[in-house]
C-alpha cells in the first residue's frame, strides 16, 4: 500500500472512550444487528427525559423520519441545568475577544444569563414556543445565551452568518417569518470595530415585514441609528429580568433551529433540526470524536453562523459538560501565532478548524507553532473540505508534535453532526481519508441504482438508514426536502439520503470524500450554490449570460470562476465587469461570494436543448483537457474559443 498509516498515540488511546478498532466494529455491528436498540441505549443514558418517548424510530412517513416520538425534554436543560449540581463553578464558555480580553463564564453564570435572556424574550417581546428568532450576531457570549434562551422557551432560532449581506439577511428573515432579530452594534476584527446593526437596518428597510422588534447587544459601542419603538437595548433591559425561567418541555420532534444553506438550485434552504435526536448526537460525537474529558478546554474556531458553530461550539460541548472556547477574532491577528498563543495560554486540549485556516496558518507561519507550548493538544480536528496530505502532515507534525490524533470529520449542515470520522484513540489514519462511518451511521458509497460502487472508484456518498440528528425537512418546503435529498439514489427500491458528495473507498474500507457532485462550490469551507451566484450576477446590466464554476485555490480550497457573456460584445473590459459583478455579489450575498476570476466569452457551451455544459467550463477553468464529446453542442467551436481566452487570461 502506498499511503502512510498513522496509529493513535498509545498513551492517549489507553483512556479513550473507544480505544481499538475491535471496539469500533463491535459497536458498529451491534447497531447493524439492533438499530433501534443501539440508539435507545444512548438516548436513555444521555438525555434527561421529562416524559418518556414511546417509539425510538418511526419510519411510517418516510423520509419524514421521527425519533423518540412523544418524548419530552429540553435542550437548554441538557446543556445547562442538569450540569449545575456537579459543575456549576466550572467554566462553560471561555471567551476571548479580538483584542485579547478574556472572560470565563461558569455554568452557574451561563444559567443565570440564559434564564434572564429567556425571560426577556418572553416578557418583553412576547416570544412563544414555535416563534422564529433570527440572530445576526458576532462571536460573543451573548450569541450563545440567545441560542440557549430560544431553546429554553421553545423558540426556533435561525442564525444568519454575520458576513451575509442585508439582502441575504432579509431573504432569510422573510422565509422564516421571524418576529425578532437579535443583533449587536458590531464587534471587533483585527483590532478594529466592524458593524452589524446597520446591515439589519438596511435589511428591514427593504422588507422583513414579520419583524416586530430588534434586540441590540452592545459590543463595540460605536454609534448606531436607532428606530424608536422597534429597537431595544439588551444592556438596558437585561438586569431587570429574573434569573429563573422554567424551561419548556419540548417534544423530541419539535424544531430546535433552522439554518439556511445553499443547494444546487434556487434560493437557500432552511434546514430544520429537531430537539432530542440532534442534541443526542451532538453530545455523543463530542465524546467519541473529540474524546472530551474532565478538565479539558476545547476550542472550535468556526463561527456560530455555520452548523459547525451550532453543534461544536455551543450545543455539543455544553451538552457534554465541557469548557468551550469562543473567539471573536481571527487566528492571524495580531500575527500568525495568535491561535497557537491561545492554545498555550488556555491549555487547549482539542482544536477544531477548517483546512482553509490550516493552509493559511501554514503559509503565514510554517514554524510559528514551534514558538509555543502546544503539548496540551490531544485531538486536532478538521472539517468543511478535503484536507490535502501536505496540510495534514504539517498539522500532525508541527501543531500536534506527532502525538495528537487528527480527526478529519466529514458531515454537513443537514446531518447535524459528524458522519464519517476517525476515532482518535482507535482509527489508524491515512491522511486525506475521513476513514470510517461513526458507530450507528450507515454510510455507503453507491451508484444511483443502489448497487455498491466498486472499490477504488468514485460513487455517491449516501446514508442508508435514518439517524437521530438528520435534517427533518426544509422549512416551508417539504417537497424540496424530499427532492433534494431522497430523489437521486434508491437502494432496494427505497430512496436513501444522498449527501451531494462523491466519495471512494479503498481496499481497506477507508472512505475518501472527493467533493460535491452538484453545482455547489465550497469556498473556504462555505457552501455557495452556483445558481445563487448567477442569479445575483444577472443584476449587472451589461451581462447577458453567466456561468459560474469552482476552481481549485491554494488557500480557499475552491475559488469562484465566472464566465460572462455580454449583451453587447466589447461593451466593457474584464476589470470593469469584475468590479461591477463583485459589487453586486457583495450586496446580494456577501463578501464570501466574490469572484476570483472572470472570463468574458462570446458564448458558453450549451447542448441543443440549451443546457449549459458546466463540466466543460470546469475543465477549462482548471486548465484540464476536455475529455467530453463536444460534437453534440449547439456550437462546438465555442470550446476552443473559450479555452484560448482563458489561457490568455
Ligand atoms: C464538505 C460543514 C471533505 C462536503 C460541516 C459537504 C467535507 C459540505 C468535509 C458540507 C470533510 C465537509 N472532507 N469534504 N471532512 N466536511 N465537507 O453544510 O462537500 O457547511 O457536503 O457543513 O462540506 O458543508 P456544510
Amino acid at each position: 500500500m502506498s499511503e502512510e498509516i498513522y496509529y493513535p498515540n498509545p498513551e492517549f488511546a489507553k483512556d479513550a472512550r473507544i480505544n481499538s478498532m475491535e471496539q469500533y466494529w463491535e459497536l458498529q455491528n451491534s447497531a447493524k444487528e439492533d438499530y433501534e436498540g443501539f440508539w435507545k441505549g444512548y438516548a436513555d443514558e444521555k438525555i434527561e427525559w421529562l416524559e418518556p418517548y414511546d417509539k425510538v424510530l418511526d419510519e411510517s412517513d418516510a423520509p419524514f423520519y421521527k425519533w423518540f416520538t412523544n418524548g419530552k425534554m429540553n435542550v437548554s436543560n441538557q446543556c445547562i441545568d442538569r450540569h449545575l449540581a456537579t459543575r456549576g463553578e466550572q467554566t462553560a464558555i471561555l471567551f476571548e475577544g479580538d483584542k485579547g480580553d478574556v472572560e470565563h463564564i461558569t455554568y452557574n453564570q451561563l444559567s443565570q444569563r440564559v434564564n434572564k435572556m429567556a425571560n426577556l424574550l418572553k416578557n418583553e417581546f412576547g416570544i412563544k414556543k414555535g416563534d422564529r428568532v433570527v440572530l445576526y450576531m458576532p462571536m460573543i457570549p451573548e450569541a450563545a445565551y440567545a441560542m440557549l434562551a430560544c431553546a429554553r422557551i421553545g423558540a426556533i432560532h435561525s442564525i444568519v452568518f454575520g458576513g451575509f449581506s442585508a439582502e441575504a439577511l432579509k431573504d432569510r428573515i422573510e422565509d422564516a417569518g421571524a418576529k425578532l432579530v437579535i443583533t449587536a452594534d458590531g464587534a471587533y476584527r483585527k483590532g478594529k470595530p466592524y458593524m452589524l446593526k446597520p446591515v439589519v437596518d438596511e435589511a428591514l428597510g427593504q422588507g422583513g415585514e414579520s419583524i416586530e422588534a430588534v434586540l441590540v447587544v452592545k459590543r463595540n459601542n460605536e454609534a448606531i441609528e436607532w428606530v424608536e419603538g422597534r429597537d431595544h437595548s439588551y444592556n438596558d433591559l437585561i438586569d431587570a429580568q429574573s434569573d429563573e425561567c422554567p424551561f419548556e418541555p419540548m417534544d423530541s420532534e419539535d424544531p430546535l433551529f433552522l439554518l439556511y444553506t445553499s443547494g444546487s438550485t434556487g434560493k437557500p434552504k432552511g434546514v430544520q433540526h429537531s430537539q432530542a435526536g440532534y442534541i443526542l448526537w451532538a453530545q455523543m460525537t463530542m465524546e467519541w470524536v473529540f474524546d472530551v474529558r474532565e478538565g479539558d478546554v476545547y476550542w472550535c474556531t468556526a463561527d456560530i453562523g455555520w452548523i459547525t458553530g451550532h453543534t461544536y461550539i455551543v450545543y455539543g460541548p455544553l451538552a457534554a459538560g465541557t469548557t468551550t472556547v469562543m473567539f471573536e477574532g481571527v487566528p492571524t491577528y495580531p500575527d500568525a501565532g495568535r491561535a497557537w498563543s491561545m492554545v498555550e495560554k488556555h491549555k487547549i486540549t482539542q482544536f477544531y478548524t477548517a483546512p482553509t485556516a490550516m493552509r493559511l496558518l501554514h503559509k503565514m507561519g510554517q514554524d510559528e507553532p514551534k514558538k509555543y507550548d502546544l503539548s496540551t493538544l490531544r485531538v486536532l480536528g478538521t472539517v468543511g473540505e478535503p484536507i490535502d496530505p501536505a496540510a495534514w502532515k504539517w498539522y500532525y507534525e508541527v501543531v500536534g508534535g506527532s502525538k495528537a490524533s487528527i480527526v478529519d470529520t466529514y458531515w454537513q449542515t443537514e446531518t447535524g453532526g459528524h458522519m464519517i470520522s476517525p476515532l482518535p484513540g482507535a482509527t489508524p489514519i491515512k491522511p486525506g481519508y475521513a476513514t470510517f462511518p461513526l458507530p450507528g451511521i450507515m454510510a455507503e458509497i453507491l451508484e444511483a441504482d443502489g448497487t455498491p460502487t466498486p472499490v477504488g472508484e468514485k460513487g455517491l456518498m449516501c446514508i442508508t438508514r435514518p439517524w437521530p440528528s438528520m435534517i427533518r425537512t426544509i422549512w416551508g418546503d417539504p417537497e424540496r426536502f424530499v427532492k433534494s435529498y431522497f430523489g437521486d439514489v434508491k437502494k432496494d427500491g427505497k430512496p436513501v439520503y444522498f449527501t451531494g458528495d462523491g466519495a471512494m473507498m479503498d481496499e481497506d474500507g477507508y472512505i475518501k470524500i472527493t467533493g460535491r457532485t452538484d453545482d455547489v462550490i465550497n469556498v473556504s469551507g462555505h457552501r455557495i450554490g452556483t445558481a445563487e451566484i448567477e442569479d445575483a450576477i444577472k443584476k449587472v446590466d451589461a451581462v447577458a449570460v453567466s456561468a459560474v464554476v469552482g476552481k481549485p485555490h491554494d488557500i480557499k480550497g475552491e475559488g469562484i470562476f465566472a464566465y460572462i457573456v455580454l449583451k453587447e460584445a466589447g461593451s466593457a473590459d474584464t476589470e470593469t465587469i469584475k468590479a461591477e459583478i463583485n459589487a453586486v455579489l457583495k450586496q446580494e450575498i456577501g463578501a464570501i461570494a466574490l469572484c476570483d476570476q472572470i472570463a468574458i466569452v462570446p458564448d458558453v457551451p450549451k447542448t441543443r436543448s440549451g443546457k449549459i455544459m458546466r463540466r466543460i467550463l470546469r475543465a477549462i477553468a482548471k486548465g484540464e483537457p476536455i475529455t467530453q464529446d463536444t460534437s453534440t453542442l449547439e456550437d462546438p467551436s465555442i470550446v476552443p474559443a473559450i479555452e484560448k481566452i482563458v489561457q490568455e487570461g
